[in-house]
């Protein structure tokens, strides 16, 4: 059996919900993103692999919102919101401050490269302007982009919001894959809202 085939068969006999869990339990292993009673806001969450380790990780204690277009199945004491992140009406649903926001926003792939590039880092972009409004100061990012042209500058952005930024391609990530996840720790917030 490929690497591959046994990363989904795990997923799917522990009802991880998708192989995707795997990814985040590596980051997390290795970074810490988030902890135990955290508030937790899981970008393009279907079908909730991400939501179950993140619970699993914050406990009782701990709050789980999750969002995205897909309906979810329900995932017992987290909260889902249903709309496209790209919407305020979506946006405007979300209430609180989060610890730590993640997101594996993925875009529809075309197959031809630099489009489907342009549109994850449309996503990951959007996913930093949806961290900066809604973590607490010091919170920690994590989001998946497909590596293309360009990277070096959109990683620099992303440099200016926290005082710890890396990139990380999970072993559980398909090797062919192009997609890597920026791990971004402790958020500078500014003290002026208006950011
Ligand atoms: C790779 S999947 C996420 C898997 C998830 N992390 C898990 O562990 O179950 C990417 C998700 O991003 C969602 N998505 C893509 N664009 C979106 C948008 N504009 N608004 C909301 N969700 C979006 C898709 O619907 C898809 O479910």
């Amino acid at each position: 059996m490929g690497w591959r085939d046994k990363y989904t068969k795990k997923a799917q006999k522990e009802d991880k919900r998708a192989r995707s869990a795997y990814k985040l339990e590596e980051i997390n292993k290795k970074y810490s993103v988030i902890k135990k009673k955290d508030c937790v806001l899981d970008l393009g969450c279907f079908p909730g692999g991400w939501m179950i380790i993140s619970q699993k990780i914050v406990g009782t204690e701990g709050r789980v919102v999750g969002v995205d277009q897909k309906k979810i199945e329900p995932i017992k004491n987290a909260e889902f919101v249903q709309g496209d992140v790209f919407e305020e009406k979506t946006l405007e649903k979300i209430r609180g401050e989060f610890d730590a926001v993640i997101s594996d926003l993925a875009p529809k792939t075309t197959g031809i490269h630099i489009i489907d590039v342009e549109k994850s880092v449309e996503l990951a972009n959007k996913s930093l302007k949806i961290a900066r409004r809604f973590l607490k100061n010091h919170g920690n990012f994590v989001c998946k982009v497909f590596v293309g042209e360009g990277f070096d500058s959109f990683i620099k952005n992303f440099e200016r919001y926290f005082r710890f930024v890396k990139t990380f391609k999970p072993q559980s990530s398909r090797r062919e894959s192009r997609e890597a996840y920026v791990i971004c720790l402790r958020y500078y917030k500014p003290n002026d809202s208006a950011n």
